[in-house]
């Protein structure tokens, strides 16, 4: 009798065991983030910065599984499983526009001044503006914002006057604002993936590209196209993307510290921009690249051609592209000028 008393003792003692570890798993509130970049680049950064500071401040309740370099699918496919809620999150930028036309806007070529206007910009209402009406368009909750760096052109020669550019076959994103963008410079813009680069400038397909430094390193780039252009045309935001029924699945208090987590994570990301910056030129030069600042002419080329494309957001006859509070985005974004 006494040995089954113990018996029973030690089972249930198991049982109990057993019972809380699986009360305290089924508490635990599982996200997965899914994204497209690298491993050390801004994206992969902000989006593992922004898992650990909510598993710190939940003490655990939330568990955050973090999938960089498109592992769960290209960029069109994450997104459509964030808004069905097969995942919970992801990370992406300019693409959710197709929901809401306001968020092409991210990427305004000639905008922001450099990394410290934009990110008073930003944070100071242009955001809120852009931001404004997407959620119920789209099923998802935009989190934060933040930078992956200014594009530059990477070109197999040097790109010195205007009439370089003009001569340039250039890869761009597939989206209207960056082709419109490129036929107002005066460049031959082909628009494909941004993996299709290398074997693109092998063919002869085309002389180059724009990306943020973070995307001209992580894929070795200057190794084919060793002329990096500083024209920081375009600033690329990208943001955090929440399931809107799972956020609003969430308590109060736990949908405060998905935002502050969020928060920080943005606001970390925009710490380490420049840096990100500085350590990719110093990595293209240490590969036998070179990187060159842009002529006054070229420039003020750029400048009138981004104004030029800014009316794809002003014009209420351009229906996939209009922004009917675009012109207080741009005087927003203005007045943060120092
Ligand atoms: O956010 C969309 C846009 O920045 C895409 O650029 O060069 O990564 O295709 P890319």
């Amino acid at each position: 009798m006494k040995r089954f008393v113990a018996a029973s003792l030690v089972m249930g003692l198991m049982l109990g065991a057993t019972a809380v570890a699986g009360s305290a798993d089924a508490a635990t509130i599982k996200i997965k983030i899914a994204g497209m970049k690298a491993d050390k680049e801004p994206e992969t950064i902000g989006m593992k910065i922004f898992g650990k500071k909510l598993e710190e401040l939940s003490k655990g309740e939330f568990e955050v599984k973090v999938y960089p370099n498109s592992m769960l699918g290209k960029e069109d496919k994450y997104i459509a499983d964030t808004r069905k809620g097969t995942i919970q999150m992801c990370a992406t930028g300019t693409q959710v526009s197709a929901f809401h036309n306001a968020m092409a806007m991210l990427e305004t070529p000639m905008l922001y001044d450099d990394y410290d206007h934009a990110e008073r910009a930003i944070n100071g209402g242009v955001f809120d503006l852009i931001n404004d009406g997407f959620t119920e368009k789209s099923g998802l909750r935009t989190l934060n914002a933040f930078p992956l760096g200014f594009r530059h052109f990477y070109t197999k020669n040097p790109v010195t006057s205007i009439d370089d550019v003009k001569k340039l076959k250039m890869r761009v994103p597939n989206i209207t604002l960056y082709t419109t963008f490129a036929k107002e410079c005066g460049i031959n813009g082909q628009a494909m993936p941004f993996a299709e680069v290398h074997s693109a400038v092998e063919s002869g397909a085309i002389d180059g590209g724009d990306s943020p430094f973070s995307d001209i390193t992580s894929k070795k780039i200057y190794e084919l196209c060793p002329n990096i252009t500083t024209t920081g045309h375009i600033l690329v935001l990208h943001c955090l993307f929440i399931n809107e029924k799972f956020y609003q699945s969430l308590t109060k208090e736990q949908q405060a510290m998905v935002n502050e987590a969020a928060q920080y994570a943005a606001a970390e990301v925009w710490k380490l921009a420049k840096q990100v910056d500085e350590e990719a030129i110093k990595e293209i030069k240490e590969n036998k690249g070179i990187v060159s600042a842009p002529t006054d002419a070229m420039k003020q080329h750029m400048q009138e051609a981004a104004k030029r494309t800014w009316q794809l957001f002003l014009d209420p006859k351009s229906e996939k592209t209009y922004v009917p509070n675009a012109q207080a985005i741009f005087d927003k974004a203005a007045s943060f000028k120092k």
